[in-house]
């Protein structure tokens, strides 16, 4: 392609992408399938790593990262980012109205109300209408460059289409992590047996300051909108910026209203004390705002916040009740949690018997005794969490918790590895909660969707001795579906023709199934494809794992492991016998070039612009081969940061050519 003609293709390409973005993100009317999406992306991609020069300030490439960020370069604050006084009662906002009253002298003022979203703030700069730059709040005066970071965030418009827009202006608004893909995140790091995190705002923080914008992406972060700055805005009041935001494409939360006086503030304060809850992000209070920026200016500022700004913070509903006793769970990896068992409680809407304490640590930093009173509240989530402990109420006969050291479930010892908050349980093969999760997390939808078996008939088919792993449910025969409870012919009938159904699964459905540790669906996807069956994967040398895309120390020595161990071979044979699929059918992507064809490359170390996995990809659609190690038959090592000397020098002696990254950038544009 000539490069006049690439020019106008990525124009085109990015156009349209950031079109079908806006019709998915902002209108929820798509008109074409995800699929089709994807595939103008690649392309657009594929041009642009031909073009680097062509590419676009608002290119939608941008949207699913490759970018690393070593260190977050610290940026000064045009206009300082403060923070907002807090207030907890109805009392404290009247002085507050006192204050603005008096402030502005018997003029007419209206407030303009909105949540406080929990999030991580942040500003963000459009010049030109386009984003240039997005900054952590910091210190209030200087923060970090994160706009690679936040580029990822689809909801937000990486170029402004109307012509009514400033020069300059800055945006401030919250970035959070919605509570369902919160939730989801949690349960896939459960899936994989890494720990989960505590919150979603603290999630969203460490995601912002992610060095990896392509793992940013992954993780679905979004924005709310709140607050214009800048010197040419034209508009009188902040309800007219809100209007101004939204109409160039800014998602704003939809709950904002205008207030004539302070009882229609306590009426908005009440309204969403409860329905908050039912919002898709966590939320701590209301920001009641003058909404005239004439007035806001009048009123200016103290040293730490405006005096035309408030906010309300509910106060998480708490209340104490008795620590009964600390019962202990165990997972399907084998992880130990604490539970606290509690007088029963009711507590916004619900009565609550159980808390969970996450660990030892959470145990020793509450200090609990058991018989202690203990505060439990309910944040944004609907599981409960215990606070603290009433001191006042302590009995000093109360006895401090000893964690246990043994498996309640099967008096193994329990081990915590270095590092690690949890105690395991090491006993995998023998533990009935870890053998009854193995086959619950087999049968799940994302690996064998086995639908016609739930837990209670898994608890069943354990407790009868029909089943001790995965493999069992394929030699499970109808005599014995018959014997559960309340099984008839037809849903035994149902249960068989499920089990048979689930073979036709994909051979990456059944390697997340297997339950490798810290192999997720998306890593079984990777290796699946890498190794294109099971046998390669089995053999496989650490080494060998570490080149396949996605595959860090910590799943290579786990895959090993795995597969050191026999018995799981036993299990593995079972399987191919009873017919499951241990072969790729996954596609290679497809070709766009010939210009490396008939080249070897060897990729090593972490790239400025690449993922692994892309680099590879891009080989192989231009016609190169990839290779695991370094041989004569190698033609080029790609060398990115952090490649290990032993491979250097390797290469060197046997004369292979060492590559950077922008080489190998020069030889496809050829
Ligand atoms: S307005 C001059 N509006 O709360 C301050 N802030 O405690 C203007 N926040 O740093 C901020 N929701 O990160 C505003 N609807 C909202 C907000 C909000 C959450 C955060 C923001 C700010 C902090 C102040």
């Amino acid at each position: 392609m000539t490069a006049a003609k690439a020019k106008e293709k990525i124009q085109e390409l990015t156009e349209q992408i950031n079109h079908h973005n806006d019709l998915y993100y902002q209108k929820s009317k798509p008109v074409i399938s995800d699929y089709e999406f994807d595939q103008l992306l690649v392309e657009l991609q594929n041009l642009e790593k031909e073009f680097p020069d062509f590419r676009l300030p608002d290119s939608p490439t941008q949207r699913v990262g490759g970018s690393i960020t070593k260190e977050f370069t610290s940026v000064v604050h045009r206009y300082p980012m403060l923070s907002l006084g807090n207030t907890y009662s109805a009392e404290e906002l009247k002085e507050f109205d006192a204050r603005v009253a008096k402030a502005l002298d018997g003029d007419d003022y209206e407030y303009f109300c909105e949540l406080k979203f929990d999030g991580v703030s942040i500003s963000l700069i459009y010049e030109n209408g386009i984003l240039t730059r997005a900054v952590t709040r910091g210190d209030g005066v200087r923060g970090d460059d994160v706009t690679n970071n936040i580029k990822t965030i689809r909801s937000l418009p990486l170029r402004i289409k109307s012509k009514d827009i400033p020069p300059y202006f800055e945006v401030r608004g919250e970035v959070f992590l919605p509570k369902e893909v919160f939730k989801q995140l949690n349960k896939d790091r459960e899936d994989i047996g890494e720990e989960t995190y505590a919150n979603a705002r603290n999630t969203a923080s460490g995601t912002v300051k992610m060095q990896d914008s392509t793992e940013v992406a992954k993780r679905k972060l979004d924005c709310y909108l709140y607050y214009l700055l800048g010197e040419n805005n034209r508009v009188e009041t902040h309800s007219e910026a809100i209007q101004k935001l939204e109409a160039w494409g800014f998602n704003v939360s939809p709950t904002y209203k205008l207030c004539k006086s302070m009882p229609d503030v306590l009426s908005y304060i009440h309204e969403w004390e409860k329905k908050r809850l039912e919002l898709p992000l966590d939320t701590d209070g209301v920001v009641i705002k003058v909404n005239s920026l004439e007035q806001q200016e009048r009123l200016g500022f103290t040293a730490k916040s405006p005096r035309w700004a408030i906010s309300y913070k509910y106060k998480a509903e708490s209340i104490s009740t008795k620590l009964n006793a600390i019962t202990y769970q165990v997972g399907r990896t084998g992880a130990v949690t604490p539970v606290a068992e509690l007088e029963p409680v009711f507590l916004a809407g619900t009565t609550v018997k159980r808390a969970s304490l996450h660990n030892a640590n959470e145990i020793a930093r509450l200090d609990l005794r058991i018989g202690d009173y203990v505060f439990v509240e309910k944040g944004g989530e609907i599981i409960p969490k215990v606070t603290g402990v009433d001191l006042e109420k302590r009995n000093p006969k109360n006895k401090s918790v000893q964690y246990i050291t043994t498996c309640p479930e099967c008096k193994s010892i329990l081990i915590r590895k270095e590092g690690e908050a949890n105690h395991y349980c090491p006993n995998e093969k023998g533990c009935p909660p870890q053998i009854k999760g193995k086959i619950e997390h087999f049968i799940q939808r994302k690996a064998m969707d086995i639908d016609s078996l739930g837990e209670q008939t898994i608890r069943q088919l354990f407790e009868l001795g029909f089943v001790k792993s995965p493999a069992d449910l394929f030699y499970l025969t109808k005599d014995q579906l018959l014997k559960l409870e309340k099984v008839k012919d037809k849903s035994a009938q149902n249960m068989l023709a499920g089990i048979a159904q689930s073979k036709t699964q994909p051979f990456e459905n059944v390697l997340f199934g297997m339950g490798i540790r810290y192999v997720g669906k998306t890593v079984a996807e990777k290796l699946a494809r890498h190794f294109k069956n099971m046998d390669a994967l089995a053999t496989a040398s650490y080494e060998q794992l570490l080149e396949a895309p996605e595959v860090g120390e910590k799943i290579a020595q786990s895959v090993v492991a795995f597969f050191k161990d026999q018995n799981n071979h036993v299990e593995i044979d079972r399987l191919k016998r009873a017919g499951l699929n241990f072969e790729s059918t996954q596609k290679e992507p497809e070709k766009v070039s010939n210009v490396l064809d008939g080249k070897s490359f060897l990729i090593s170390g972490v790239f400025q612009n690449y993922e692994r996995d892309q680099l590879k990809n891009i080989i192989i659609a231009h016609g190169g081969k990839v290779l695991s190690s370094i041989s004569g038959k190698l033609d080029f090592l790609i060398a990115g940061d952090n490649m290990g000397p032993a491979k250097r020098e390797k290469a060197e002696k046997l004369e292979i050519k060492i590559i950077s990254e922008s080489d190998f950038d020069a030889m496809l544009a050829k």
